[in-house]
This record gives C-alpha cells, sequence and structure tokens, in this order.
C-alpha cells in the first residue's frame, strides 16, 4: 500500500464501482455483504434509502465500524458476526433479497494489525487466526508433520520449494519452536534467487488458507449462498488468488449457460443450468485504481444470476474434494 495515498492504513473498497454497477439495476432490496471488513460496499449499498444490508465477518474487531452503521443506517443494516459459510442459519425472512456479494481476503487493517501476524512481516508467536478458529499457524509450523506440511504449502501456496521448507521447518523445531522471524529465514536461507514478489509470500499465503478454512468457507459459502437467494437474485465475488478464482470460476461456469455439454449426448438432468453469467471475462481493476490501490492488483469480479433452483453440488465437490482433504490434515494437530 502506498504511503502517500493511504496514510492509515484504511481499507480502500476494491472494483466499488463495478460491483455497484452490476447490482444497481436491482436497487430498492436487501443485500447480503458477506465479508464486511471495513464497510466499504455496506456503506455505498446502503447510500440509497430503499436498500437494506445484513453483513458478516468472521472478525469480532469488525464490530468497531459495524457500531458506527448500525447507529447511522437504524432499521436498515443488521450485523452478525458469523462466517459466511454459516449463511443459511441466519434468519433471514425478506422476500426482497437481491444480491449477495463476497470481496474474499482481508482488509488492509487486518494485514497491517501484526498481533494477527498475516503477514510475513509480523515477529513472535505465528497465529493467522481471523475469528472463530479453532487452530493457529503456531499450531501448523510446530506440530503438523512433513509430508502434510509439504502438500500445503504446494496446494495452497503453490509452492515450488514445498519440501525443502517442510524439512528445513522440521528440523529447526527439533531445538526451538518456530516463530514467525523464524519461518521467514528458513524460506529466505531455501529461496535464494531473486523474486518479485517476497519470498514469504506463499508459504504465508498458504497457512492463512489453511488456519481460516478459506477452502471450505468458499465452497460451502457459494453453496449456501445460492440456496439462499431467490431466482433472479445476483452473486457477485471478488477473489485476490489463483485457488480461490479457480472455485468460483468452476462453480459458476459449471452449472451456467456457459457449460457446453456433448452434442452426441442428451441433455442431462444435472446439467442443470442455475446460473446466467453476466461478465464473462472478470472485471479487474483499472490501472488508475491500481495505482490508487496497489493491493487490488490481482482482485477479479466474477457475477452470476440464478436462473433455477437446485439442489445437487456433488460435481462442484468432487472437484475439490483434494483441497478439502488437505485442510482435514488440522484435525490431526
Ligand atoms: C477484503 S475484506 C472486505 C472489505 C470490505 N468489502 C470493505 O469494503 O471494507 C474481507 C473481509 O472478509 C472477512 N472474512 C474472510 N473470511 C470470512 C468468512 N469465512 N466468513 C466471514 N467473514 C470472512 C475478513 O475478516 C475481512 O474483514
Amino acid at each position: 500500500m502506498n504511503a502517500t495515498i493511504n496514510l492509515e492504513k484504511k481499507h480502500i473498497p476494491v472494483l466499488l464501482d463495478e460491483l455497484i454497477s452490476i447490482i444497481s439495476p436491482l436497487y430498492g432490496g436487501t443485500f447480503i455483504d458477506c465479508t464486511f471488513g471495513q464497510g466499504g460496499y455496506s456503506k455505498r449499498i446502503l447510500s440509497n434509502k430503499n436498500n437494506r444490508v445484513v453483513a458478516l465477518d468472521r472478525d469480532p474487531e469488525t464490530l468497531i465500524e459495524a457500531k458506527k452503521l448500525l447507529k447511522k443506517f437504524k432499521g436498515r443494516f443488521r450485523f452478525e458476526n458469523e462466517k459466511f459459510s454459516n449463511i443459511n442459519q441466519l434468519k433471514i425472512s425478506d422476500h426482497n433479497l437481491k444480491a449477495i456479494i463476497f470481496d474474499l481476503g482481508y482488509s488492509t487493517s487486518q494485514i497491517t494489525d501484526l498481533k494477527k501476524g498475516l503477514s510475513f512481516n509480523s515477529k513472535g508467536k505465528l497465529n493467522m487466526k481471523l475469528g472463530k478458529n479453532f487452530f493457529s499457524a503456531d499450531d501448523v509450523i510446530n506440530k503438523m508433520s512433513y509430508e502434510n506440511l509439504n502438500k500445503v504449502f504446494k496446494f495452497f501456496g503453490d509452492e515450488q520449494k514445498s519440501k525443502i521448507i517442510a524439512r528445513n521447518i522440521i528440523k529447526k523445531r527439533l531445538k526451538k519452536k518456530i516463530l514467525s522471524e523464524d519461518l521467514v529465514n528458513i524460506i529466505e536461507s531455501v529461496k535464494k534467487k531473486y523474486s518479485k514478489i517476497n519470498k514469504s509470500t506463499k508459504v504465508y499465503q498458504s497457512l492463512r488458507i489453511l488456519v481460516n478454512n478459506e477452502v471450505s468457507q468458499l465452497i460451502f459459502g457459494l453453496i449456501n449462498s445460492f440456496k439462499l437467494l431467490p431466482v433472479g437474485g445476483i452473486l457477485a465475488v471478488v477473489t485476490f488468488h489463483s485457488l480461490e478464482d479457480r472455485i468460483v470460476k468452476f462453480f459458476f461456469k459449471n452449472y451456467s449457460d456457459e457449460k457446453k455439454s456433448s452434442r452426441y449426448l442428451p441433455e442431462l438432468k444435472e446439467n442443470k443450468k442455475i446460473f446466467k453469467i453476466i461478465n464473462k471475462k472478470p472485471i479487474t481493476p483499472s490501472s488508475q485504481e491500481i495505482k490508487l490501490n496497489p493491493s487490488s492488483r490481482s482482485a477479479k469480479l466474477r457475477c452470476v444470476q440464478k436462473i433455477y433452483n437446485h439442489n445437487n453440488f456433488d460435481e462442484f465437490l468432487k472437484k475439490f474434494e483434494y483441497l478439502l482433504k488437505i485442510e482435514e490434515f488440522a484435525d490431526q494437530l
């Protein structure tokens, strides 16, 4: 983040105008903001007096900002400190639900809060818990087996040096508990070649994904949002890394009119098209937005409209079963 632009480390909402232009024809109804953060999206939607917002965030610290909105938009704003995979447990009796929105990842204030330990700039005991977690990055790095660490770094971080980093972690922790700065040193001692991104980025990303169950959160967040959304409603997701984008892209394309079934086969019942894709290519930030907010550079916005009800997501679950299995490694900690 450019310090001259964002001195207070406030979160700048990403692709806000683009998102609003997609849901705005639907103005006048209820919108669910699954990732409230600093409330950038919620505030803009609430600026129209005919709108109501139900917002969720797993991080209890987001309640500070949510309280301001509860006061300002009395009766039109509701907040739940809840994980979005549980969206279907919210009692939403509103039949005027227009869109469900996800802005995945972390807000600037979470990344720069060193006690959350999301960044490789953090020192001391590893953490990475966002809220409503059962284990931390400290448990993973100091307890997980070599085989499992290797898979976490490889599949959640796309880290090419996963094996040697995992091996060095095991060696080091025989002597002492591994802290955040030790982990960075281990990674840097292995990755000597010049790299455009920080050498620790991929390992830290993989740990954040594991600790916060990002894969199952996203998969069940999407499925349960779909179930809650009425036909005609919009599902919009902003992703920040290739793993989450792959999951969203598959979900939308596989169950949409984009999916090509073989012309030699009769149309299968299971192949029901449940989405109309709104933007065929993901919407990405303009060069101006990236200049103003460099953290937005990897953002991708994908949107669909629900056109049919459906209850069988086995194909989606099967496709990403191998990732869900890696998440389960944490059960052994
Ligand atoms: C990128 S920020 C959202 C920023 C927000 N759109 C804004 O404009 O201020 C992502 C937020 O999602 C929350 N989050 C991440 N995973 C979540 C989950 N599984 N359930 C609920 N909230 C989650 C994080 O705590 C964080 O506050």
